[in-house]
């Protein structure tokens, strides 16, 4: 304990004290925006990369603008805050009968019953309780690049066999190809849609009819993190394949449009029977605090929030598709709170660069290109973001 503050306050107090106006190592850099993805893949194989890890997180505040981890920087709702205050004062209890409120909630919400709902601190908590389930079994087959079609680099230890297939030219799934590769070796299919990085989305009928068609081959998983930006959440969501009786898994998180973060509050929607195996490998929701299953039963209350979030983020969407249109850049339409495009120099030193100039954002390569994601924030973050990024690429 001793050890670790006064590491802290090292970090605190040295190197990082001054980040804003200095440059930090280039491994800092990295182990920043990948601390920033959260919890999930996050795994440091050494002592210098997790020391890099909690100075990136030191170095959070003084940035001008966090574009690295697709916040949403309008909430929580102020509904959200004041029964989060409010449930401090029960918080000495065991969660047990508001988290059991919560569950109710999201099943009525979602047209299923209690027993389809699973909940975690977090969506990522179900996600590692779904390859945790699925890995022992056989291979995960997924999109390349996916939000987690990197988790076979060195530093994952779950041992779990990926079976990836490339995105099409245009950079959306390719079902047609995904399809066939479903065999009695598959043990989950992932689909996250809309996709992290790319920001795009399938259409929803292409996807039920491919969820129909493989889930009783293996169980399919679709994580809807980004759902609530989606064009049409409700239709675009594949919960009535579970209300049809589908073997299928989704997840879903409140970090992005409600703002929980912070406060880790996600659910899984399936089948009883997978719901009953799904919490051999995580809490059952015990994980969630008192005060974040209160501000969650609020903020899923409150469209009203929902809305201006949702129409904030489109204002500033707006923005930026307008400096990337005038400064001649493409990029991916996003049905998501970020952004990615194609950069025209080595994404290494943009990031770097980028974070010199106080805006942290992620890089990624694929299909022999180099790219950056930008998550969208407030108009002045964006502002911050085009400021720099002139700077960076002039
Ligand atoms: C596609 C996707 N799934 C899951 C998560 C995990 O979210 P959380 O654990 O905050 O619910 C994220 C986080 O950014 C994500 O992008």
């Amino acid at each position: 304990m001793s050890n670790s503050l006064s590491r802290r306050q090292w970090l605190k107090s040295g190197l990082l004290a001054s980040a804003g106006t200095m440059a930090l190592p280039a491994f800092v850099n990295e182990a920043y925006a990948t601390a920033l993805t959260g919890p999930y893949g996050t795994v440091y194989a050494d002592r210098e990369r997790e020391l890099a890890f909690e100075a990136a997180l030191a170095a959070a505040p003084q940035l001008k603008a966090r574009l690295s981890a697709n916040e949403n920087p309008w909430g929580p709702s102020a509904k959200a805050k004041e029964a989060l205050i409010k449930s401090v004062d029960t918080s000495f209890l065991y969660a047990g009968p508001v988290v059991m409120e919560l569950r109710k909630m999201i099943a009525q919400q979602a047209g299923v019953s209690e027993e389809h709902i699973l909940l975690g601190a977090g969506s990522s908590e179900l996600l590692s309780a779904s390859v945790m389930m699925a890995a022992p079994k056989g291979k995960i087959l997924m999109a390349d690049p996916c939000y987690i079609s990197s988790r076979d680099d060195k530093s994952d230890s779950s041992g779990m066999q990926l079976d990836k297939v490339a995105l099409t030219k245009d950079y959306q799934y390719d079902l047609n190809a995904m399809a066939p590769r479903v065999s009695s070796q598959t043990s989950l299919v992932y689909i996250c849609n809309p996709n992290n990085p790319t920001g795009v989305m399938l259409p929803a009928e292409q996807l039920r009819s491919f969820c129909e068609s493989m889930s009783p081959k293996a169980p399919v998983l679709v994580d809807e993190a980004y759902i609530d930006y989606a064009p049409n959440p409700k239709t675009d969501s594949m919960v009535d394949c579970i209300r049809k009786g589908q073997n299928v898994i989704v997840l879903r998180t409140m970090s992005k449009l409600h703002a929980f973060a912070g406060l880790r509050v996600g659910y899984a929607i399936a089948q009883p029977a997978m719901i009953k195996e799904l919490r051999k490998y995580c809490s059952g929701g015990f994980s969630i605090s008192t005060p974040s299953a209160a501000a969650a039963l609020a903020s899923l209350a409150d469209t009203e929030f929902q809305n201006f979030a949702l129409q904030k983020t489109n204002e500033s969407k707006k923005f930026l598709y307008d400096f990337l249109k005038q400064a001649d850049y493409s990029w991916l339409p996003s049905s998501t709170n970020f952004v990615l495009f194609p950069l025209r120099m080595k994404s290494q030193p943009f990031m770097a660069k980028m974070m010199e100039e106080g805006v942290s954002v992620r890089r990624w390569e694929f299909d022999n290109q180099h790219w950056c994601r930008v998550s969208i924030g407030t108009l002045d973050q964006m502002k911050a973001f085009a400021g720099a990024f002139q700077k960076v690429v002039s």
